[in-house]
Order: C-alpha cells, then sequence, then structure tokens
C-alpha cells in the first residue's frame, strides 16, 4: 500500500513494537491512530510524533479484550481521522508454564488479547474496507506461532489460533480488495517479557538467539505494509526457522531440546510464576 494520505490503526502502541512502528511510519504524511491500554503512555507519544511530522497522531485508550471498547475506539478513530485503511493488530501478552501446571485464568487473558483482541478490531474495520473496496490488515504473530516452544504452549497456541484466523479471512475477503498479511517476528528486543503474566519464559527456557532491535522489526513491519506479502518476517534466521520447523519437524525437535532445555532447578526455590511447578 501507498503509503500517502492513509489512516493507520496501531493496537499496542503505547511501547515496544507498536510504538516503533509508530515512530517509523511517522516518516510519512499519514495520520495515526495508536491504541492501547496506557493513557500517559499514548499521549506522549503522540505529542512526539506531532511534533515533528508529516504524520498526525491520535492517542486512543481501550482495551482490545473488551469488543465494545474496540468497536468505540474504531468509531472515534474513523470520526477523527477518517476511514481506517490500515488495521495492524500487534496488541500482545505473554505467559509461561508448562502444559499441565497452567493458570487457566492467565492463559483465558492471553487469548483474550492476542486472539480475541485480533478479532474485534478485525470486525469493526471490516466492513468499512469491504464497501471501500480498499483494506490492509496486519496481524503480529510470531515465529513461535509456526513452531511452539516448551513452557510457553498457551501463547504459541494464541498465535497458531491467529494465523489460521488470517488465513481464513486472506480468502474471504480476496474479492474485496482487503488484503491480509501475517507478519513473525522473531526475538525483539522489548519489555515484552517484563509484562508476561506469569513467569517469564526467559526464566524458563535459555534463549540463546540474540535479540532483534525494536527499530529494525519496525523498518520490516513498514516494508509489510507498503509490499503486502501474504507471510512477513524480520530476519533470515525468523524465516529459516520456520522453514526448518516446516520441512523437518522432527529434527527441529532435537534441536530444541538442546537449545531450549528446561531449567530443573524450580525446586526448594521461589517460584518463577504462579502455578504449581511441583514434578516440573
Ligand atoms: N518482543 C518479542 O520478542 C516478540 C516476538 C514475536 C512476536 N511478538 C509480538 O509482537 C507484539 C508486540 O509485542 P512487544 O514485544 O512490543 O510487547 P510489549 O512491549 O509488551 O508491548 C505490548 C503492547 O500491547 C499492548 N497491550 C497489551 N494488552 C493490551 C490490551 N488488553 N489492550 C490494548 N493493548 C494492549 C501494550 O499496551 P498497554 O499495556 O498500554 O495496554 C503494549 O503497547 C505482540 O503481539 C507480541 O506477541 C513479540
Amino acid at each position: 500500500m501507498d503509503l500517502c494520505d492513509r489512516t493507520i490503526l496501531i493496537t499496542g502502541a503505547s511501547r515496544g513494537i507498536g510504538a516503533a512502528l509508530a515512530r517509523a511510519l511517522a516518516a510519512y504524511p499519514v495520520r495515526l491512530a495508536l491504541l492501547a491500554r496506557s493513557e500517559e503512555a499514548l499521549r506522549a507519544l503522540a505529542a512526539e510524533l506531532n511534533a515533528h511530522g508529516p504524520a498526525r497522531a491520535l492517542p486512543v485508550v481501550a482495551d482490545v479484550a473488551q469488543p465494545e471498547a474496540v468497536r468505540a475506539a474504531v468509531a472515534t478513530v474513523e470520526a477523527t481521522l477518517g476511514p481506517v485503511d490500515v488495521l495492524v493488530n500487534n496488541a500482545g501478552v505473554g505467559m509461561a508454564g508448562p502444559v499441565g501446571s497452567l493458570d487457566h485464568a492467565a492463559a483465558q487473558r492471553v487469548f483474550a488479547v492476542n486472539y480475541w483482541g485480533a478479532l474485534y478490531g478485525i470486525e469493526a474495520v471490516l466492513p468499512g474496507m469491504r464497501q471501500r473496496r480498499d483494506g490492509l490488515i496486519v496481524n503480529v504473530s510470531s515465529i513461535i506461532g509456526r513452531r511452539a516452544m516448551p513452557n510457553v504452549g498457551v501463547y504459541c497456541a494464541s498465535k497458531f489460533a491467529l494465523n489460521a484466523l488470517s488465513e481464513a479471512l486472506r480468502l474471504e475477503v480476496r474479492a474485496d480488495n482487503v488484503r491480509v498479511v501475517t507478519f513473525y517476528p522473531g526475538v525483539t528486543d522489548t519489555d515484552f517479557g517484563r509484562h508476561e503474566l506469569t513467569g517469564t519464559a526467559a526464566r524458563y527456557n535459555r534463549n540463546r538467539v540474540p535479540k532483534t532491535p525494536v527499530t529494525r522489526t519496525a523498518q520490516a513491519l513498514v516494508r509489510a505494509i507498503q509490499r503486502e506479502p501474504r507471510d512477513a518476517y524480520v530476519t533470515l534466521f525468523d524465516r529459516a526457522f520456520v522453514w526448518g520447523a516446516t520441512l523437518a519437524p522432527g529434527l527441529m525437535d532435537r534441536l530444541l531440546a538442546r537449545f531450549y532445555r528446561p531449567l530443573q532447578r524450580f525446586e526448594g526455590r521461589s517460584c518463577p510464576c504462579t502455578e504449581d511447578l511441583s514434578g516440573t
């Protein structure tokens, strides 16, 4: 999509990848709707972007897990900035814990934000996009939404579900000229781990993959919006990881067992998450 005179709604824009995307897009003459729950952070980011131009930014406070709030937010954006041309479903949250000892409330919250939150956004913008016969929806998944890792099964499942939604939607809306991109970041240098709902994956798994700078991930997202590929990746490693997992799943199991050895040291220590880890 040509990034000129467009209205772009970014969920999860208060920090991390969403905020970095907003900063990257602010170099273009676009209208940015910045949606998240943290009003102060959104206002500060909007003020920063509006001070420099050429983009115009609007903070929009909403919880994506609340369908009425999402509908109201989209209505506000469309009344203030005009019809949403691009929706970037980026808001997301993680959790850690082995399958079998999961905190169900946290798991449901992960799905409420990562899966249902994206769906509510799609439902709110889709009728307008279909009517105008133009629009782009970018769903931010993860490379571990293509190949699950131990101890983050629920988070991975929420992203697998999001991918399925993207695939079905892509074909449903093709005739209406609405395009759907699934974006697969790898490990990115944000505070994602600090906001995980139960413990952090980093305390369970030894991740030896270097973190991608968030500005690089944001630039890859800008390219994905401009070029509209079916699937978009940030690094060659991310792409190779997904292709390797698809072509040789058994080999990937053996590799991951070495790289992501579960830490066996929880007994007698303070628990890194809220659920019972006895026996892990
Ligand atoms: N960082 C990584 O390594 C990585 C890798 C692959 C995929 N991803 C995906 O990339 C996306 C962004 O992650 P990030 O690393 O930028 O994480 P982050 O720094 O924790 O940012 C998450 C963003 O989502 C927003 N958010 C969370 N819950 C929300 C809710 N209920 N309603 C509205 N907004 C909500 C947060 O804002 P508020 O708290 O203000 O609401 C924040 O702006 C996520 O979908 C994540 O799954 C991240």
